[in-house]
């Protein structure tokens, strides 16, 4: 098969097959410097990151194939066809048609450096700056960072922030990616000498975009192509005239497509043409001009350049102050590499072909008088303004746009245009508008004229607010009763359409006043009563920052000392494998799951036998495969969870079976061609409220003391009830495996956090011995509890196939697969009870907390969640019920701190009722209820019920809690109330809450005990090898490197304790023969016991070596002699160990988070202003990579609590959320402005390993520090609002949901108050 083809624009084709080619010409470009030509039978939808990975350029990753997430950022140069200049920019290789790279330069991160000619200076210093974990998005970043070195002659660390607009990290939270990348000068550039440039032969300079190499037109000049495979043409014109010709000639019914940057098809798939015509070689069309009428853009213009010339009219030519505004606002559109590829006249054809599209350029360009150009076949032009486009058809016309005009604006016109979306960067509009007013300032800032007033992300139809302009013609907008009226007629014409993707339309027509009255805020000014000017505004991000104070520990390095990690070089350059990006195997097949169209239904038949006749189509491997027992869950995990259903299918998704085809693009045809019909089809239950309909699954409830008597004692009791949904994992390796079927069983290269499970899971799925599967994990690209087990629905499915076909089969999941098959976070529900004395101080605590398990309970973490409630606290009496309910969702799994996560949010939710129901400051309640020193927590028994399962063993001698000698939180509070300058912030905010209706502040402190209890059964096995010749050492360990840096914390702990420099020691892959039975990488214990048994086993080889040493003599040797005269004494040179029960202890992680925020009121769009965390590590392993754990973490409850949200379609059942147009986890430009993380200052644990303790999880509960503060601003603004009574903030605090908690009202809409 080729190499990992991966696109989904195959669905409806196949490779074509050169016989039935009437092709002109060739593809070629350069990448790296090399000259490639592609094979004319090649799809116009193949992606140019499908041929770098047929190159085995694998350095360049795919997560997303839709342009949201960077991985797959490459850098390109090609002329541009109107003045011949060489324009560099980065570009997403998922994107960019590979038939239309005709003489394009690319590079891609093996173009840059590598390990063997050295590395470049960025790839260097995102290593050096621990910018790396997984290292997926690594490449992707590397490459978006070299793109604005090679289209700028300069940067600063804004553009620098700007310029990482479209690129996902989900591991590290994007600070040290952000200072890496900042820290670069034009210099370092220069002093790169690493790269060959392409165009010279020469040592990069890095200089070609900023010189602009002008390639002569008379060499270059495009000729006009045609290519024709399997009856689909792609013409190239290279002149109006031609593509007219083309138009011309279109024989009725074709159906054709222009094609410029082809970024359209990841928003809007539109299957199949006859006909694509690539118009990016017709010099017109990239024309850029200052004419006297107005600036001239092509159609084929990026909406970069455009832009970059606004920017520079917006300086120098009167009238065109408002293009400021509009390059404002084009920096939300999209991100920098999508709007380097797309063009403006693209983004309206868009807009054409799909009304329902928020378009911002075209709101946008409306709003600002554009108007545009466009040409029948026969030639003629015709100019049109934005709404008369709207009107008409261009596909049936054959028309086509040639231009746009900008005009100028007149001094007294006011313009603003406005994006309300759910994350800062590249994501779609929820509401978008365009306003122009001409006003009369000096008589009550009276309308003249009529306004222009356009909304988009309304409904397909709704543009132009034709009743609010009237209602304001001529009108004073000082006057309230004139804004009433505006808003009512708003309200009158505004009418939302109601679909599961979108903010309610309550919100969004709510929104669509506010923005409106925003503008009239914008154009008084002054006449406005002070306290509503801030209503004016949007929210302006500063340039970030970040602080990070961690001990250095040198008495004990390398143990502690602050370094990189040790594969971050190889990652940043592409170089680091994964499953994802491995060569394909000799006759490697590939497996693309089927999956049920229906929720809760019965399968009433399966046929693959069209699929069977399809070309390329192997297998199809289903339930009746199964051989062994029909069950993915392994060990003596309670309840089954079958690979496929026999009887009913449970979830929209679900996997039904699997087709296996020689290459990925046959597969997409072929999974559409399986029939499989239902009955019974029966609605599907989507949330915990529905599902609770039905009793659910009971567990042990954690009690102490005597609730009933706590209540009777209490002189206050609150009860209420708080949720919080999902969330993806978005680890940015999709769940992939590859098997291999050898001579004695199977080679299996798992993308799994827990090889031993994955090992078994096949062997009970194929009914084969243990003994003959050998599992290998080299690393993973990201997991986050996505990959403990429900990674086997990947694993054991491929190994179906493999036996079945007796071949390597290969699944990797795309983003839209993952996202629908595997299930996510456990949604939860917590109601509550509690009772306080009048001192605030707590006297019970009754509650249920319910976890969503999806369709089947395995992976539920409720059991643990309700043990972890109490966090730092004390409370005498408890009771706290976990339960668990099925939905017709895939079976959530376990994802970053689970079960933890949820006991300590619903406890601090507790208290921040407390507080607000006795209006007693949040800080001041909690600190009256920590726990004193020597308090005990009760131990996860869940957990430990589970690990007992799962190891088989009794678990009846483990203590039922943990006592706690030392409550260190108090001191951590005083400390970051110090560091924080909490007091006089709190002040500030204050102040500037009193001052602002329409802006509000929020600032919080919360206080974390995070219990650590999971590694006491759990075993991990450790190899250490020296080798006799050189004294290298290699270790070999049973946990998974996932971008936690296990690896790098391994081989610190074995270099510290041999006594020898860090690099003598490497780390291997993991495998289940060398690592048997060892236990999962997860629950933060990974590295943790990993660092325990490999310390062990070094110290059994230490003191070997050291006894050798004696008895030999060699009082003055180095390391090497010794080991090579130990060995030759037969001394056995290796070691291993498997930590006992008991041997790694439990103990308590302390945390303080506090955190400021900004709200705007009015559209429910927030800024984290500053993050202070301070998290105690113990004596921190490796400082370096403890704190990217802490500030990754972070984000990503941030996430969790703010911008992710899963959407369903409530009559299907469907997952809407499957991919990044829906689905936001935050971006560069979300993580706090300022962002402070220290590692408590001496703090060894005395029972930690190596003095340490933990550090993967715990941070993400404190991002719940943010909806704490969002709290505070919130309630200021219902206060002002006339509402003091408590409220609920349910998570996650997506926008509407923080504007709707506002209580934005119409007719709070005023000027004056
Ligand atoms: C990840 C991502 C995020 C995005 N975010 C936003 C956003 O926040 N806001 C926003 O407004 N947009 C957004 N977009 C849309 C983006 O702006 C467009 O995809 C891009 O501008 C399209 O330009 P293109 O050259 O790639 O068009 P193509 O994909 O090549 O073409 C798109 C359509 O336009 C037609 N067309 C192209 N040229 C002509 C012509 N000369 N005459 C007539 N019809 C023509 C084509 O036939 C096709 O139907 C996003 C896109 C992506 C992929
Ligand atoms: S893979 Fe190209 S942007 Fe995600
Ligand atoms: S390091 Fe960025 S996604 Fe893992």
């Amino acid at each position: 098969m080729e190499y990992l083809l991966r696109t989904f624009f195959y669905r409806d084709e196949q490779q074509a097959s050169t016989e039935n080619n009437a092709m002109a010409e060739t593809v070629k470009l350069t990448i790296n410097g090399q000259q490639y030509e592609v094979d004319p039978a090649t799809p116009p939808s193949t992606r140019l990151v499908d041929f770098l990975h047929e190159k085995h350029l694998s350095g360049t990753h795919v997560t997303c194939y839709q342009g949201g997430c960077g991985a797959c950022t490459v850098v390109a140069s090609f002329a541009d066809p109107d003045t011949g200049t060489k324009n560099t920019h980065s570009i997403n290789s998922c994107l960019a048609p590979l038939l239309g790279c005709n003489d394009w330069e690319i590079t891609t991160v093996e173009g840059l450096g590598n390990r063997h000619d050295g590395y470049h200076v960025i790839q260097e210093r995102l290593a050096e700056y621990s910018g790396t974990q997984c290292g997926y998005c690594s490449p992707g970043m590397v490459m978006n960072m070299y793109g604005l070195t090679q289209s700028n002659s300069s940067w600063s660390p804004s553009e620098v922030e700007q310029h990482l607009d479209g690129n996902l990290c989900r591991c590290t939270g994007y600070r040290p990616i952000l200072d890496a990348f900042k820290s670069i000068t034009v210099q370092d550039i220069e002093d790169s000498h690493v790269v060959r440039c392409p165009n010279t032969g020469q040592a990069c300079r890095g200089r070609c975009a900023a010189e602009k190499v002008k390639v002569p037109l008379s060499n270059k000049k495009p000729v006009t192509t045609q290519v024709q495979a399997n009856g689909v043409v792609w013409h190239q014109p290279a002149s109006l005239q031609d593509l007219y010709g083309i138009l011309a000639g279109l024989t009725e019914g074709t159906s054709y497509r222009f094609v410029c940057g082809d970024t359209a098809q990841a928003v809007y798939y539109s299957g199949s043409f006859d006909v694509y015509i690539y118009t990016r070689h017709i010099p017109e069309l990239s024309r850029v001009a200052q004419a006297e009428d107005g600036v001239v853009f092509g159609a084929n213009v990026s909406i970069s350049r455009v832009m970059e010339e606004l920017e520079t009219v917006s300086e120098g030519r009167s009238g065109y102050d408002y293009a400021k505004e509009l390059v404002k606002n084009w920096h939300r559109v999209a991100s920098t590499s999508v709007r380097n590829l797309g063009s403006w006249a693209g983004n309206l054809g868009m807009k054409l072909t799909h009304r329902e599209f928020p378009s911002d350029i075209f709101i946008n360009l409306l709003g600002a008088g554009a108007v545009i150009t466009t040409a029948l076949p026969n030639g003629s032009t015709s100019t049109h303004t934005l709404e008369e486009l709207l009107e008409l058809d261009l596909q049936k016309e054959r028309r086509v746009i040639l231009e746009m005009r900008l005009p100028p604006m007149a001094d007294n016109v006011k313009f603003r245009v406005f994006k309300v979306m759910g994350r800062t960067t590249n994501t779609h509009a929820f509401v978008n508008a365009a306003m122009t007013f001409n006003v009369d300032e000096a008589s009550a800032h009276t309308v003249i004229g009529k306004p222009l007033i356009v909304y988009g992300g309304i409904n397909p139809t709704f543009v132009r607010a034709s009743a609010t302009e009237a209602a304001l013609e001529g009108k004073s907008l000082e006057d309230e009763g004139v804004l009433q009226a505006a808003m009512q007629a708003l309200a009158n014409e505004v009418k939302p359409d109601n679909l599961p993707q979108d903010p309610a339309p309550e919100y969004r027509l709510s929104v669509a006043q506010t923005l409106l009255y925003k503008m009239v805020l914008g154009i008084v000014g002054d006449a406005a009563a002070a306290t509503v000017t801030s209503g004016a505004t949007d929210l302006e991000r500063p340039l970030s920052s970040g602080q990070q104070t961690y001990d250095q520990n040198t008495e004990t390095w390398p143990l502690g000392k602050p370094i990189p990690k040790l594969e971050a070089r190889m990652q940043c350059a592409g170089e680091a494998e994964y499953v994802n990006t491995m060569a394909a195997a000799s006759e490697e097949l590939f497996g693309m799951f089927v999956t049920a169209t229906q929720a809760n239904a019965h399968i009433a038949s399966v046929d693959p036998s069209a699929a069977l006749a399809m070309p390329d189509v192997v297998a199809f491997v289903g339930v009746d495969d199964i051989k062994g027992v029909n069950n993915i869950m392994a060990f003596a995990w309670p309840t089954p969870q079958p690979l496929f259903p026999k009887d009913r299918v449970s979830y929209y998704g679900q996997p039904i079976g699997l087709v296996v085809t020689k290459n990925r693009g046959a597969a997409y045809g072929a999974r559409e061609a399986v029939k499989v019909t239902y009955d019974d089809i029966q609605p599907p239950v989507l949330t915990i409220e529905e599902a609770l309909q039905k009793p659910p699954i009971k567990d042990d409830p954690f009690v102490q003391g005597d609730v009933q008597a706590g209540f009777a004692a209490s002189t206050h009791i609150f009860e209420g009830a708080m949720s919080r949904d999902g969330q993806y994992h978005f680890h940015m390796e999709s769940q992939s495996c590859l098997v291999v079927p050898t001579d004695i069983g199977m080679d299996v290269y798992a993308s799994t956090q827990w090889a031993s499970e994955t090992q078994r899971a096949i062997g009970q799925v194929l009914g084969i011995a243990d003994n003959t599967i050998n599992v290998t994990v080299k690393r993973l690209g990201g997991a986050f509890g996505a990959k403990i087990d429900q990674c086997n629905i990947v694993t054991t499915a491929a190994a179906v196939a493999a036996q079945k076909v007796r071949k390597p089969v290969r699944v990797a999941l795309d983003l839209d697969a993952n996202m629908t098959i595997i299930g996510w976070r456990e949604p939860y529900l917590c109601t509550y009870k509690v009772g306080v004395d009048d001192a605030g101080v707590l006297q019970a605590i009754q509650a249920t907390l319910t976890c969503d398990s999806g369709y089947v309970a395995v992976d539920s973490s409720s059991s643990g969640a309700v043990m972890v409630m109490p966090s730092c606290y004390s409370c005498p009496n408890w009771e706290v019920t976990p339960q668990v309910v099925l939905t017709n969702t895939a079976c959530n799994t376990w994802c970053r701190t689970p079960g933890t996560v949820e006991g300590i949010i619903f406890m601090e939710n507790i208290l921040e009722h407390v507080a607000e129901e006795l209006s007693m400051d949040p800080l001041e309640l909690r600190r009256k209820n920590l726990m004193p020193d020597g308090g005990t927590r009760p131990l996860n028994k869940g957990m430990i019920r589970l690990r007992s399962l799962i190891a088989g063993r009794e678990a009846k001698w483990l203590p039922d809690s943990l006592t706690v000698p030392r409550n260190l939180i108090s001191g951590m509070i005083d400390q970051i109330l110090t560091s924080a300058d909490v007091e006089h912030r709190k002040q500030l905010v204050a102040e500037f809450n009193q001052k602002n209706l329409w802006k509000k502040r929020g600032l919080s402190v919360m206080p974390m005990l995070w219990p650590y209890a999971v590694p006491m059964k759990a075993p991990f096995n450790a190899m250490v090898s020296v080798n006799a010749r050189d004294g290298t050492v290699v270790v070999s360990h049973g946990g998974t490197e996932l971008g936690q840096g296990i690896n790098t914390k391994v081989a610190q702990c074995a270099a510290y304790e041999l006594g020898i420099p860090l690099d003598m020691v490497a780390v291997r892959p993991s495998n289940t023969h060398v690592n048997a039975n060892s236990d999962v990488t997860g629950g933060s214990q990974g590295s943790d016991v990993a660092c325990f048994s490999v310390s062990q086993a070094c110290k059994k080889l230490r003191s070997r070596l050291d006894a050798a040493k004696e008895d030999l003599g060699l009082t003055d040797a180095s390391w090497p002699e010794i080991v090579l005269a130990a060995f030759n004494k037969g001394v056995d040179i290796c070691e291993r160990y498997v930590n006992g029960w008991d041997e790694v202890k439990p103990y308590p992680v302390f945390g303080v988070a506090c955190t400021e925020v900004e709200l705007d009121v009015l559209t429910g769009q927030f800024l984290v202003l500053r993050t202070d965390i301070l998290e105690d590590a113990g004596k921190s392993i490796s400082p370096l990579v403890d704190v990217g754990q802490v500030e990754g973490a972070y984000v990503m409850g941030q996430g969790l609590f703010t911008v992710e949200k899963p959407l369903f379609d409530s009559a299907t059942g469907r997952k809407v959320t499957d991919g990044t147009w829906y689905y936001t986890p935050p971006a560069a430009q979300d993580i706090p402005v300022d962002f402070r993380v220290s590692l408590l200052h001496d703090a060894p644990n005395p029972v930690g390993v190596q003095s340490s303790k933990v550090t993967g999880e715990p941070a993400l509960c404190l991002a719940f520090a943010v909806v704490m503060a969002l709290r505070q601003a919130v309630a200021s603004a219902r206060r002002d609002a006339g509402v003091t009574s408590w409220f609920q903030m349910d998570t996650p605090l997506t926008v509407d949901n923080l504007q709707r908690l506002c209580l934005v009202e119409s007719s709070r809409l005023v000027v004056n108050v």
